[in-house]
């Protein structure tokens, strides 16, 4: 494990904490506050379906949902509760006894409940007295503890409540039954140097466990749940993929990777984390940034000749950890920034063998390509290969295609012009018409070198199914006006016009060299 680490050596110099850091508990809302992000509605087996995934991760507590919002969401949290799951199963409840009741009805055995403590939501959003609320908050929790339920105990908008009448809420439902006390940045305001002041200050209240819950809506979420982590916290409020109330919670897996790295703490199967990462994609269909820390497509993806000649010969050059540590893949991308130790060591990969002196040409034909920013994949590459080792046994060329100008579009009759140099160095400038730019622009050349030559089979096919793929035209021709043989001509290229252009050069290219030998 130690070998898959490449952190600064200066973090441990740096963490002080309020004393060693361990048996860090997951608390996982992705279920709850991740589904709360705008454009996310779980159905129940896609509930299920994460349930099952964060479980198998190892988290601690999962936060299924808020059971009082409605049957279904009770229905859900019930079937969950019943599937004796190894993590923890949660419900969200207000601070009203109806929420309570709601929860314990769902089957779950633990509560987290909350009531604002800032001025600004009691005054404007509670309309309630800092003694109202109070009140409020030990009634719910000595009322949950009726009910048998474990508490734990929000402050929400802690990181702007007054500390004084916080101590005095946390003291008072500690008193009340509550076994953690949860302190969310709401609306993710907090630096980590002040959410670790927080943290130290609720301490002084109480001796049950803290929890923290940080919202990302400056960037620090995952900081500051690190800041209250080595500030005391013991449980973090987190979901996978970061997703959540607007600009979404504290990541799991960043959390989770950073305590690793950074403690030696092992809270989740890190190995797992691509895999659980894609399943909440997929089931929630919130995509990915692709550079998203850990299980973004660009997190292990190294693209500039420099970056990647550096972890070919040692990871840690431009990886901080190792992919398999966190089960995902390193991808060497083969793009416009390549080298050609990049497009080598990936030709090697595949097994393809590629002669070291036609490299050169092998590269300009990945640039073309990749001008536009297009990532090549693999199949894509061995398209490309194939097609400079094509045009370097068809040899020179008898007849070469100088101009092409294709006039095409709806309720427009598809018109190409092309200019050819024909093998006696002249020139044939003709315009042709077609069903389309395809058929105007084979047309235009059939023509501009005779018109004996018939189009016997046309072949497209896009190598790897994608909108932006690299295509791959095979034509057949015959020479009608002569002996009547064939000649297939293939190529690939991002346009389909101009690949399909190609290809049939490379036939007619082909049928001028079979007549020559
Ligand atoms: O962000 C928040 O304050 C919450 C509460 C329900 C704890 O999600
Ligand atoms: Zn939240």
């Amino acid at each position: 494990m130690e070998m898959m680490l490449a952190v600064s050596p200066y973090n441990q110099l740096a963490l002080s904490g309020a004393g060693p850091v361990r048996d860090i508990k997951i608390f996982d809302t992705t279920l709850r506050d991740g589904e709360q992000a705008p454009g996310i509605a779980l159905s129940p087996e896609d509930k299920v379906r994460i349930a099952l995934a964060l479980d198998d991760l190892g988290v601690d507590f999962i936060e299924a949902g808020f059971a009082a919002s409605g049957k279904a969401e009770r229905d859900v949290i019930s079937k969950l509760s019943g599937m004796g799951l190894s993590a923890r199963l949660c419900s969200l409840a207000r601070a009203v006894r109806p929420d309570i009741d709601a929860a314990a009805d769902a089957g779950v055995d633990y509560v987290h409940t909350f009531i604002a403590t800032s001025e600004l939501h009691m005054r404007y959003k509670l309309k309630m007295t800092p003694d109202e609320v109070v009140a409020r908050a030990v009634d719910t929790v000595e009322y949950a503890r009726e009910r048998g339920l474990e508490v734990q105990f929000s402050c929400e908008d802690a990181t702007r409540s007054d500390m004084g009448f916080m101590k005095r809420v946390v003291s008072e439902v500690q008193k009340a039954g509550a076994s953690a006390i949860n302190i969310p940045d709401t609306v993710g305001v907090i630096i980590p140097q002040a959410m670790g002041a927080v943290v130290k200050g609720i301490r002084e209240a109480v001796s049950i466990p803290i929890s923290v819950h940080c919202h990302n809506d400056m960037g620090l979420a995952v900081a500051n749940t690190m800041a209250a982590i080595d500030a005391g916290a013991t449980i973090c409020h987190v979901c996978m993929n970061g997703i959540g109330e607007r600009a979404g919670n504290a990541s799991l897996e960043e959390v989770a990777l950073n305590l690793f790295a950074n403690y030696r703490v092992q809270t989740v199967d890190l190995g797992k984390i691509g895999a659980t990462s894609k399943i909440v994609e997929r089931v929630t269909g919130f995509a990915l940034a692709g550079n998203k820390p850990i299980v973004g497509r660009n997190a292990f993806a190294h693209e500039s000749g420099i970056h990647v000649h550096g972890v070919m010969s040692n990871t840690s050059t431009y990886e901080p950890f190792l992919p398999e540590l966190v089960g995902v893949d390193r991808q060497i991308v083969i793009g416009k920034h390549s080298g050609a130790h990049s497009v080598r060591g990936r030709l090697d990969a595949l097994g393809v063998r590629f002669p070291d002196d036609h490299m050169p040409e092998l590269m300009e034909a990945v640039k073309d390509i990749a001008v536009g920013g297009k990532m090549i994949d693999d199949a894509e590459l061995v398209a490309i290969v194939d097609n400079v080792l094509r045009k370097k046994e068809t040899g020179s060329h008898s007849v070469a295609l100088d101009e092409l100008t294709v006039l095409t579009g709806k309720n427009t009759t598809s018109t190409a012009t092309v200019s050819v140099v024909l093998a006696d160095g002249s020139r044939s400038t003709v315009s042709e018409i077609g069903v389309g730019p395809v058929d105007a622009a084979i047309n235009a050349i059939r023509k501009a070198i005779n018109d004996e030559i018939t189009m016997e089979e046309y072949k497209l096919s896009a190598i790897t199914g994608k909108s932006d793929s690299i295509c791959e035209v095979t034509v057949m021709l015959k020479n009608v006006g002569g002996d009547g043989a064939l000649s297939v001509g293939k190529a690939v290229g991002l346009d389909i016009v101009e690949t399909s252009v190609d290809a049939t050069m490379a036939a007619i290219n082909r049928d001028f060299a079979r007549r020559r030998d």
